[in-house]
This record gives structure tokens, C-alpha cells and sequence, in this order.
């Protein structure tokens, strides 16, 4: 039986999914509620993960001991770092990785976990085909990519830093968490997929276009996951 993990960083990420639940528990745990129960007669635990990648790791691990989910999603909004990627567009991972790993003077690749062999996580492509086909059913008028989420402990808000993501890592979309709940979900075994809406293009306009268009952004994300569990 599956048992669906969806984190979201922030509340406006997993408000909507939070209402449209059935909730049969919650269980506290590192500063996290973690409601269990139904979406769409579908068997979830929904959590605010707080921002950033110690949070997302540590909400991921709890998923996998605590609650034994077997697939998890990631909802929320991001930067977009490729130009076919316009506000309220969604990008959903075909891989994600760490942009603050730098270990490369002991001769590993800019990005790669030392002594792990590994700088890509790949989200599962069943879940990503899955969210591909559920995002042209209910936002048939969104333009959805596959691509690769980076993630870092940092906003970005520059042409410098998204030039350098876009050089360096090939990154599609700049966000705070899907690296390490990649990390976290490849370690444990566990199949995911990250599913990001644009809320700003992570350049000297992000200040200003990230408060106005976040809520949309992140409802257009909702509305996806709220469709793909019916899938899983
Ligand atoms: N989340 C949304 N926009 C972002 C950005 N520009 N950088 C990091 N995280 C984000």
C-alpha cells in the first residue's frame, strides 16, 4: 500500500493541500507537525518542513522512520534559472543537486558529495512522468519542463550567482530544500519527485517579483500534487 510523503517548506506551500485532507493524526517531531491521514482517499502524511536544506533533511529522514512513507513529493515555488521558464511556469525534477557543495580542491566535482560518488540525485521517472501528465490535466494552460532543481542555503537574487548556476550546475529552477530531501530520499531508498512553480527568476528583479507572485506560484503547485496522489 502506498503512504505519500509531500513536504513543503513554508505554510503557503502546504495550506491548500492541509484543507483539502482528511486528518486522522498528527504528530509533532523537531518543530513539525506531521498530519496524517487522506488526499483524494489517497493514504499522505502532509508537512511543513521549514525553509532550508537541514530542515528538508531532517523532515525527510522522520518521513522515512517515523511514518515508512513509500514515495515523496516535494510542493513549492522557486527561481527560475532557464528561460523557458517564465513566472507561474512549473518545473518538475528530473534530478536535483546541492549548488553550496564545493569540495572540488581535493579534486571531487563542483556540486559532488565527497566520498559518496554522487552530485546528481535522480527523482523517480515514474513520479515525474506521472506529474508531467497530471500538470497538463488540471493546469492544462501551465508550461510544464522537466529539468534539474539546485538547491542551496542561499536565495538567490543575482545575475552573477544565476549565471553561475546556470553555467556551472545546469540548473533549471534555484530553491532552498529539493537537493537534500532528494539526498535524503535516495539514501532511504525512497522514490520522489520535486515539483516547483516559478514565483520569480532568481535575478535583480527576484526582491521584488517573489512577495507579489509566491501564492499563485505555490497554488499552482498544490493543484498538480493534489491530482498526481490519485496516480501514484
Ligand atoms: N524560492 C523561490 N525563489 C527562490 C530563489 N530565487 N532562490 C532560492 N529559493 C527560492
Amino acid at each position: 500500500m502506498v503512504k505519500i510523503g509531500i513536504i513543503g517548506a513554508m505554510e503557503l506551500e502546504v495550506k491548500e493541500l492541509k484543507e483539502a485532507m482528511t486528518v486522522s493524526e498528527i504528530t509533532k517531531k523537531a518543530n513539525m507537525e506531521f498530519f496524517e491521514g487522506t488526499l483524494n482517499n489517497v493514504p499522505v502524511v502532509i508537512v511543513q518542513s521549514g525553509i532550508g536544506k537541514v530542515n528538508a533533511a531532517l523532515c525527510t529522514q522522520i518521513l522515512a522512520d517515523l511514518f515508512q512513507v513509500t514515495h515523496i513529493i516535494n510542493t513549492g515555488v522557486a527561481g527560475s534559472l532557464n528561460v523557458a521558464l517564465d513566472i507561474g511556469d512549473i518545473l518538475i525534477s528530473r534530478d536535483a543537486l546541492h549548488h553550496d557543495m564545493d569540495v572540488t580542491i581535493f579534486g571531487y566535482q563542483l556540486g559532488e558529495v565527497p566520498q559518496m560518488g554522487r552530485r546528481e540525485f535522480p527523482a523517480d521517472e515514474r513520479l515525474a512522468k506521472l506529474a508531467k501528465e497530471a500538470c497538463e490535466k488540471v493546469n492544462p494552460d501551465i508550461h510544464a519542463i522537466l529539468g534539474r532543481v539546485v538547491s542551496g542555503d542561499q536565495f538567490i537574487s543575482g545575475n552573477e550567482i544565476k549565471e553561475k548556476l546556470i553555467q556551472e550546475y545546469q540548473g533549471d529552477c534555484a530553491e532552498m530544500e529539493g537537493a537534500s530531501i532528494a539526498h535524503g530520499a535516495y539514501l532511504n531508498n525512497i522514490p520522489f519527485v520535486i515539483i516547483r512553480a516559478i514565483s520569480d527568476k532568481a535575478d535583480n528583479s527576484a526582491e521584488m517579483d517573489y512577495p507579489a507572485f509566491e501564492a499563485a506560484a505555490a497554488k499552482h503547485s498544490a493543484a498538480l500534487v493534489k491530482e498526481l496522489v490519485k496516480h501514484i
